[in-house]
């Protein structure tokens, strides 16, 4: 399995940062529908710089904050801080949870599970269900085939991972990418509740696409 490694948040200047503090559009979503079913222990996996932590504690949540970066851990506690929220933060890998068994009823896990090859995505979503409490919900989003960077001339991981080479905070990290195929695989052991395939675009000054990701809902039986 490759070695897990962290975003570089320290390099993300502070204009590019902006858009990395406005909650995903699904999260308004996924607030409502995990009240409606009184879900309450919240797991913002990968957290980054605590943009949905902030979200889901402030609407009631209790938060659990999770990302290698310490860097972006140390961000989210002190935005938390400013807030007067109370989150529990952690830095760790997403390969060794350090929860307990059945501990979350809710995850929310964007743009991170793709960080690692495909022994990496296996293990972590063994990690997801454990952690899972039974009819707990989880979103995550994936890497798919379609996307750019499959296609670049990247250093290959296996079949489904490549290595970003480029300037900016994700050089050196592996990416994992999907097809729909794969996607019935990974998750034959949850139900799948939904799955959207989308080209989603940020503004970071000018509309720049981060490319096609796979969004899906599903649960622990
Ligand atoms: C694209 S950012 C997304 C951040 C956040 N989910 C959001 O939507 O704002 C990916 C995050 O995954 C984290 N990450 C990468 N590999 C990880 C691992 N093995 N364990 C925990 N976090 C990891 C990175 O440090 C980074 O903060």
């Amino acid at each position: 399995m490759i070695k897990s490694k962290s975003w570089k948040w320290e390099i993300v200047d502070e204009n590019n940062a902006k858009c990395w503090r406005n909650p995903a559009i699904e999260s308004y979503y996924l607030i409502n529908r995990w009240k409606q079913q009184d879900k309450n222990k919240f797991l913002d996996l990968g957290c980054g710089l605590g943009r949905h932590s902030i979200l889901f504690a402030g609407n009631g949540f209790t938060t659990w904050a999770f990302d290698l970066s310490a860097y972006a851990v140390t961000r989210t506690k002190e935005w938390a801080k400013t807030e007067e929220l109370a989150i529990n933060c952690t830095v760790g890998d997403m390969l060794q949870l350090p929860y307990d068994d059945s501990q979350f009823d809710c995850i929310l896990c964007r743009n991170v599970i793709s960080h690692s090859d495909t022994e990496g995505v296996k293990k972590i979503l063994e990690e997801i269900f454990r952690v899972m409490r039974p009819r707990g919900e989880c979103y995550v989003t994936l890497g798919s085939k379609n996307a750019w960077g499959f296609h670049q001339s990247w250093p290959v991981v296996d079949e489904n991972t490549k290595i970003r080479v480029e300037n900016g905070p994700e050089n050196g990290i592996p990416h994992f990418y999907a097809d729909i195929n794969l996607i019935e695989k990974l998750f034959k052991k949850f139900e799948i509740i939904s799955v959207q395939h989308i080209n989603e675009f940020i503004n970071d000054n000018e509309l720049h696409s981060v490319g096609w990701h796979w969004h899906i809902l599903f649960c622990k039986h």
